[in-house]
This record gives C-alpha cells, sequence and structure tokens, in this order.
C-alpha cells in the first residue's frame, strides 16, 4: 500500500523512520502531471534504494507567468494511481503554508539565490524561475532528509542549479537520470499533454535540430555558432521561432566557448510550440 501524505510535517517523520531503520530513500522531486520520463526516475529511486517517494507540488514560486501556472496540467488522481501501480512506497504534496511555516504572508518567503548554474539561456528567459526551483528545493530536501534524490536530464540546467544548492546543504546525493522520448524523439514533459496531434508533429524538431547537431560533432565540428545553425534549421524546416538555442560547454557553463576547440558540449533549446513553451537539451560527445 502507497502512502499518501498531505502534510509535509508527516513526511518528514515517515523519512525520519525510514532513515532511523537503516532503509535508504530515493527521492522523486515532480510537479504531478506524470509521464514516462517520470516513472523512469522512479524506476530507478527503486532499484537504488531500499523505500522511494514522491513529491508533488506545483511550486508557484517557479512560475514568472501566472497563466503558465494557471494552465499548468494537473491530475492528482491519476498521478497517484501510476505511483502505486508502480510501486511507490510514499507520496506527499503540501500547500506553500506548510513549506513555509515561518512567514505570515507568502510575500515574506525570501527566494534563495540559485547560485551560478542558473546564468544564461534558461535562467536568462525566465527570470526568477531558478530561484524558486532553488527555494523549493531546499524545502523538499529538508522534509526528506540525506538521501538520494533522482532529476531528468531534460532540464539540464536545473541539475545544474540542484548541484549547486546541495554542495551549499552537504545532502542529498543527486542522481541525473537520461531524458526519456515519445517515439518521435519528442522529450517527454508534463506540458506535453497540451499539445494538440499537430503541435506534437511539429515539436519533434527539437530534437531532430538537437540530434542533427550531435551527428554533426561527430563529424568533427567544433564550432558552437556552426552548431547551432544546425540546430535552427531543423526548427526552420517547421516553421517553429526558437526562444534560444545555445551550445555551451556542460561543465565550464560559460556564455563564450573555450579559448581552444571545445572538448565538451551541450546543445540547449526552447521554444513555443502552438500555446506551450517546451525545452530540450542534448549532450553531443557523449551517446547518453
Ligand atoms: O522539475 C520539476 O518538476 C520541478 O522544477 C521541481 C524540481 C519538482 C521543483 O518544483
Amino acid at each position: 500500500m502507497m502512502l499518501r501524505l498531505p502534510d509535509p510535517k508527516n513526511a518528514r517523520r515517515w523519512c525520519a523512520e525510514q532513515r532511523a531503520a537503516g532503509r535508504t530513500i530515493g527521492f522523486v522531486p515532480t510537479m504531478g502531471a506524470l509521464h514516462p520520463g517520470h516513472m523512469e526516475l522512479l524506476r530507478r529511486a527503486r532499484a537504488e534504494n531500499d523505500v522511494s517517494c514522491v513529491s508533488i507540488f506545483v511550486n508557484p514560486l517557479q512560475f514568472n507567468d501566472p497563466k503558465d501556472l494557471a494552465s499548468y496540467p494537473r491530475d492528482s488522481e491519476k498521478d497517484a494511481r501510476m505511483l502505486e501501480e508502480a510501486g511507490c512506497d510514499m507520496i506527499f504534496t503540501g500547500t506553500l503554508e506548510q513549506f513555509f511555516p515561518e512567514v505570515e504572508s507568502l510575500e515574506q518567503i525570501v527566494k534563495r539565490h540559485p547560485g551560478p548554474g542558473a546564468e544564461g539561456v534558461e535562467g536568462a528567459a525566465r527570470p526568477g524561475h531558478f530561484a524558486g526551483v532553488a527555494t523549493i528545493c531546499e524545502r523538499l530536501f529538508k522534509v526528506v532528509g540525506p538521501t538520494r534524490a533522482y532529476f531528468g536530464e531534460k532540464d539540464f540546467q536545473q541539475t545544474l542549479v540542484i548541484k549547486d544548492l546541495t554542495r551549499a546543504l552537504g545532502y542529498p546525493e543527486i542522481v541525473v537520470c537520461p531524458t526519456v522520448r515519445e517515439p518521435s524523439g519528442l522529450a517527454w514533459s508534463s506540458r506535453n499533454y497540451l499539445l494538440s496531434e499537430a503541435d506534437r508533429v511539429q515539436a519533434a524538431c527539437l530534437s531532430r535540430g538537437l540530434f542533427a547537431a550531435r551527428a554533426t560533432w561527430r563529424t568533427g565540428e567544433r564550432d558552437p555558432a556552426r552548431l547551432r545553425k544546425v540546430l535552427l534549421q531543423e526548427l526552420q524546416v517547421e516553421g517553429v521561432e526558437p526562444e534560444y538555442a545555445e551550445v555551451r560547454d556542460p561543465e565550464a557553463w560559460r556564455p563564450d566557448p573555450p579559448n581552444g576547440p571545445m572538448t565538451r558540449a551541450q546543445a540547449l533549446v526552447a521554444a513555443r510550440v502552438g500555446r506551450v513553451r517546451l525545452i530540450d537539451t542534448l549532450r553531443l560527445d557523449t551517446n547518453d
């Protein structure tokens, strides 16, 4: 039986009990509207730990656009069913008031500085977004304590921000799992539930662009501007306007390319398809 805890205080107690009994916890933080990418995170969390838990909380602090928050897909009963069938041990949720009991009004919540990983790309496109992610993740990590937490590579820059955060907190251990894609190549995201059939066909150009850039990298191309152009060509074919497209060194994480030829490269893209904003990413110099 999966335990459903609507109050983070009780979830904290459950996690403390698990640790006291010597059990490791695999934690998957989510905003619900679960999809195969989330289920893969849970599969890994279960395989690598004694017990698993998933948080479901649509965090208002990380939405820079109120319309985006209002239209974010939500289906908590379906989510709970999927998690129970997949063998999750505990799910928890909460309200902003429960996650931040020390403030009298929500305007008083002090957002965390998200660290250098938040600079540029998605951080520049969505001001305040990563501060909101870091702020809630700190609270979620306080609920689960020192454990392993599982994140998808699709939100690559988020994983940089989370790693900055866990370096500061000293826990948990972060496990980044490969992006799960639909058969068309489209990366799974909760936002895919908002796409029409026609949007879905168009949206596949994002991953086509990324894989074209990887194929070009493999021919020996190391110029980020030319790799970016290859990516963008696939979007142009579908008439999809990019919000950004960048090729960066994933470890140095600086906008300017290194002095010598690139040895590591992460391509990142964001675009609106229909009414839906999508992001995707691919490491060019590995098969991951
Ligand atoms: O990736 C997400 O779903 C969210 O950004 C997270 C990590 C659950 C924080 O709200």
